[in-house]
């Protein structure tokens, strides 16, 4: 299996035996420079269709051409491939890319959604899944997972990676790579702290110290590279005018010296010539060379190292050494994913039945019921009359969010025929759409209200199209767009219960319906089972246990606003002018992150830790005994955090190191052990080495990031 080749790669290759490595090297001897720089360039399909265009097919045929992305379907990719593999002098076969981000053709939840799951578990089968639906179709390498860290709802590519923690960043930035590998190989991007643009305007520069580099937005990156990642793809953004692109200290010091990396980097698209724009490059020959030097081995889409390096290479100012280095990494590729002996890598795609399972059980893990006064959730199937109201209600394609690759609307359940689905003939289910997502119009209100009136319950199925986050969409304001708030406003006026279930790509500020409406569900854009999974909640079937991968602000104010905050030298006190502090609203978040109801309840007794003082090489270990405290069935997410306590350099006032999903049955307790390997308490030093420093640290074990019990141990010398 491609996995294990590629995990074994990161040790000793099993797929690249001596013969092999040898073989690598005389295709290198025999290779023209252009040839050489061929295997560097990669380009979009510029042909009808999914299809490369002819210029782009005698590239192929000249050897030009290392890869295509954006080819679709098996027919188109063979067709180039044939070329490559056929007709050009040394027959190198070409890589196919595609952005492969949450399914290829049966669309789970956004990745945001799915990290609501705290299930690396269930991101590795969605990532193998859409890995091997992508195969089939000819793909062999996507631009997933996106691992980038993001502390700021404004961004609107928040929805396409884990949210804010390195923690539960990593462990499904491994998870994915893994689920990925199996089939088709991955890319973790965009190396390294695009998540953290200033202002969250999309490409924007960022200012990011070496410490928050490493310790919260590289870590991912790193798990990804221990996981056996087969490329990076280089960033768009500057990080204190270095940008990632042409930035050795990240593709050269970081990722090939200290971490070990085997496999290559490709470009994002453009971003080489983009060191022109930036002002770092005086043309394209500086831009390439800066790019190549640094370590960025493909050039997506600027056909820089294709068009402008051969003089360069020829004249030395590029060593012929930097250009053979890269152009091995991508044949090595080649060879691991299998290309030279199997070009065309036939697949069957998964049955959809299967899939559309799996996308229904993720889905419904995906989902976080923010709010349930008085038991307003789940509902009762026999209620005798329900309204579903909301421009997302009965919307086929949104729910399938901004980068669903080969996804249809027309696989798209609806939450209103999800609602229908789940409950009897005898219950009236009416429904009105009141508005458009982003309207100013008013008229569908009096038939909303209408509904509303005649129900038992209002259902409110409110939020963003699936464009208004992803890439190049990022928004000022972050509340419910057009006039949403106004319909749920005005039904909620009518005096029935109203549960409100957002769809979007971000955290969004929904104070009012906070404080005024009885249920809020998160839904996120859950993908083509976003209907029946939604519906399984409001009823009942399913007991919700998503948690919040990311703060809910309460206002853009608050912005960028994170759990793993420090602390301040004058944190916050209710009678202390000057301490830190806003005069108009609590620094509290309106919902935290890692926080989630239930339908049940769980307490939380007896934290203790085993082992209260531990070395530098010890793992901590922690124990609680929880129990379901209410009534059903459900699962909590169990969260362990620490805080250091005082140490060399300010540390965060919390940061997650363990959790763990368990289902419990009514009054069934059990004790779980949490364990902390010492070596994940260390951090950055003043002098920006990696240290465990030994003193006292205080551990939280609890249902969220606000809240949890108690206990304290100590690192040792
Ligand atoms: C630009 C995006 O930033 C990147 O994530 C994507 O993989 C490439 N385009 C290719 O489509």
């Amino acid at each position: 299996m491609l996995h294990r080749c590629i995990t074994a790669f990161v040790g000793l290759c099993l797929c690249a035996g001596p013969v092999s490595a040898q073989k690598l090297d005389s295709l290198l001897a025999r290779m023209t420079l252009d040839e050489k720089l061929g295997q560097l360039n990669l380009l979009s399909a510029a042909g009808e269709n999914g299809r490369a265009s002819n210029d782009q097919i005698a590239l192929a045929r000249a050897g030009k051409l290392g890869g295509l992305f954006n080819v679709i379907g098996a027919e188109n990719t063979a067709q180039v491939q044939r070329v490559a593999v056929t007709e050009s002098r040394l027959k190198i076969p070409l890589l196919f890319g595609l952005d492969v981000i949450h399914g290829y053709r049966t669309t789970f939840p956004i990745p945001l959604g799915e990290a609501a799951s705290f299930d690396p578990e269930a991101a590795q089968a969605t990532a193998r899944a859409a890995g091997l639906e992508a195969a089939a179709a000819g793909i062999s390498w996507t631009y997933a997972p996106m691992v980038d860290i993001a502390r700021d709802p404004r961004w609107g590519r928040i929805a396409e990676g884990s949210g804010e923690d390195p923690y539960l960043g990593s462990l499904l930035a491994a998870a994915r790579v893994r689920g990925f590998q199996e089939n088709i190989f991955a890319t973790v991007k965009h190396f390294a702290g695009y998540g953290a643009a200033e202002a969250g305007r999309e490409y924007n520069e960022t200012e990011i110290s070496e410490r928050t580099m490493r310790e919260i937005y590289l870590p991912p990156f790193k798990a990804a590279v221990d996981a056996g990642v087969a490329s990076l793809m280089s960033a768009f953004n500057d990080n204190a005018g270095v940008p990632s692109s042409g930035n050795a200290w990240l593709t050269d010091t970081v990722l090939r010296r200290e971490w070990r990396f085997k496999g290559f980097v490709v470009s994002d698209w453009t971003s080489v010539a983009e060191l022109i724009p930036h002002g770092v490059a005086g043309g394209p020959s500086e831009a390439g060379r800066r790019a190549l030097t640094a370590g960025v081995d493909m050039d997506m889409q600027s056909s820089i190292y294709m068009d402008s390096l051969p003089a360069l290479v020829r004249s030395g100012r590029i060593p012929m050494a930097v250009v053979d280095s890269a152009v091995m990494r991508i044949l090595r590729a080649k060879q691991r994913l299998g290309l030279f002996k199997d070009p065309y890598r036939p697949r069957t795609a998964p049955a959809m039945d299967s899939t559309r399972a799996l996308a229904r059980r993720v889905a419904g893990e995906s989902i976080v019921l923010l709010k349930n006064d008085g038991s307003t959730l789940p509902l009762d199937k026999n209620t005798s009359a329900i309204a579903v109201i909301g421009p997302l209600a009965d919307n086929k394609p949104e729910p399938l969010g901004p980068w669903h690759t080969m996804g249809q609307p027309e696989d798209v359940v609806t939450v209103l025929a999800g609602i229908k689905a789940k409950v009897p003939a005898t219950t009236q289910v009416m429904y009105a759409q009141g508005s458009g997502v982003e309207d100013t119009s008013t008229a569908g209100f009096a038939e909303a209200v209408a509904a509303a009136k005649q129900a038992k319950v209002a259902i409110l199925v409110l939020g963003e199209r699936g464009e208004m986050s992803g890439e190049a969409a990022s928004r000022s304001m972050i509340g419910l767009p057009g006039v949403q708030e106004q319909l749920l406003e005005a039904v909620a006026a009518t005096g029935t219960p109203v549960v409100l279930v957002l769809m979007n790509g971000r955290p969004l500020t929904i104070e009012w319906a906070a404080e005024h409406v009885p249920a809020i569900v998160e839904t996120w854009f859950l993908g083509v089972e976003a209907g029946n999974a939604t519906a399984d909640v409001l009823f009942g079937d399913v007991n919700p246990s998503g948690r919040l991968p990311v703060t809910f602000p309460r206002s853009l104010g608050q912005i960028p606003i994170y759990y793993n905050h420090r602390n301040t030298g004058r944190p916050f006190g209710a009678n202390n002018k000057f301490s830190s502090k806003y005069l108009d609203i609590p620094n509290t978040p309106r919902y935290p992150f890692g926080y989630g109801l239930s339908y049940t309840t769980f307490g939380y007794r007896d934290v203790k830790v085993t082992n209260p003082r531990i070395r530098a090489t010890d793992t901590l270990v922690v124990s609680v005994t929880l129990t379901n405290t209410g009534s059903r069935e459900g699962t909590e997410v169990a969260q362990l955090y620490v805080r250091d306590e005082v140490a060399s350099v300010a540390r965060p006032v919390r940061e997650l190191k363990a959790f763990q999903r368990v289902t419990l049955k009514p009054n069934e307790s059990r004790t779980l052990t949490l364990r902390v390997a010492a070596q994940d308490l260390g951090f950055y030093g003043l002098n920006m080495k990696r240290v465990v420093e030994p003193g006292a640290f205080r551990v939280y074990v609890g249902p969220s990031s606000a809240e949890g019990q108690e206990a304290r141990f100590e690192v040792v010398r």
